[in-house]
């Protein structure tokens, strides 16, 4: 299967794909990116996405190369000359080739990617049995909201977590829990869903989103507010969500076990909540 990339106003096979050295996100990490998945060939919230990249792209000051109408009409092209009906689509904008300097160049057009890749559901055993996860303190800068390409903490934190044998690594920040490596992360305590607020220090995620409205719509009791370390060390049941891994059961914790050490009542509700809702989306004629 040949792998069809964007790159810069052309749709071509990956391994033909170039871009210069001088590229500042190869230089500085000077870009941003969104991750969507794709359902029987349908973009999940992309509207959604394309909000936050908007977000991305003027919390780093950089022009948004195209209009809506465009990305829509490019991100379904790229699904049509991609093999799968499910994929997950990086996107990625730089701020361009340029001599080295950190300033910002002058006139210079940004690089725009896109690649579609196969989307796996998480593997089941995970959602019936739970994954293991990590603490560390969360080291990041202030603007963790912006999806920024500039990712060395999140690489070195998930591989914390791969080298403890675990899924993720959940941060902590001035004794509160702020997301984790590459997901969000939800709290259960006492029948209660807890989820930290949106703000500079985590990424607003769009599985957060649906979560929190799958819960209103649904009747489930939930409290958007800072989760400190005691609760999230005495909690019920524990999640972490994202575009790729959906809604995960932590069960374990810093080798201790969250709750009664399997996926709780709460997490099977949302995950059947949320996989029904992912079945109304693969339902819908292609637009
Ligand atoms: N990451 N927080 C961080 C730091 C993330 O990197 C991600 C997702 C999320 C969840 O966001 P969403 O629900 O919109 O996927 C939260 C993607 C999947 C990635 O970098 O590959």
């Amino acid at each position: 299967m040949v792998q069809i990339v964007y790159l810069n106003g052309q749709f071509l096979p990956l391994e033909e794909a170039r871009i210069p050295v001088l590229d500042r996100g190869f230089i500085f990490g000077d870009g941003v990116y969104e991750v969507i998945p794709v359902y029987s060939h349908h973009p999940f919230r992309l509207q959604d996405h394309l909000k936050r990249l908007q977000h991305s792209l003027d919390g780093i000051r950089l022009a948004n190369p195209y209009k809506d109408a465009e990305w829509d009409a490019l991100v379904k092209e790229l699904i049509a000359c991609n093999e799968g009906e499910d994929q997950y689509l990086y996107l990625h904008i730089t701020r361009g080739v340029a001599r080295r300097d950190h300033a910002f160049p002058k006139n210079t057009p940004p690089t725009v990617f896109m690649m579609s890749s196969p989307l796996l559901p998480p593997d089941p055993t995970l959602r019936q049995n739970g994954v293991a996860a990590i603490t560390a303190t969360d080291n990041r800068w202030l603007r963790c909201d912006i999806k920024a390409i500039s990712l060395l903490p999140n690489v070195l934190l998930r591989q914390q977590a791969v080298d403890a044998g675990t899924a993720e690594t959940l941060m902590l920040r001035d004794g509160f829990l702020s997301e984790g490596s590459a997901s969000n992360i939800f709290v259960v305590k006492d029948s209660i869903l807890l989820a930290p607020p949106k703000g500079p220090l985590m990424l607003p995620g769009i599985t957060y989103d649906v979560v929190l409205e799958l819960a209103a719509a649904n009747g489930v009791m939930f409290h958007v507010e800072p989760v400190p370390e005691c609760t999230l060390r005495s909690a019920d049941e524990i999640w972490l969500t994202s575009s790729t891994r959906e809604i995960l059961p932590i069960t374990h914790l810093d080798g201790q076990a969250v709750g009664s050490g399997a996926p709780g009542p709460l997490y099977r509700k949302l995950d059947r909540l949320y996989q029904d809702y992912k079945a109304t989306i693969m339902r819908q004629p292609a637009s």
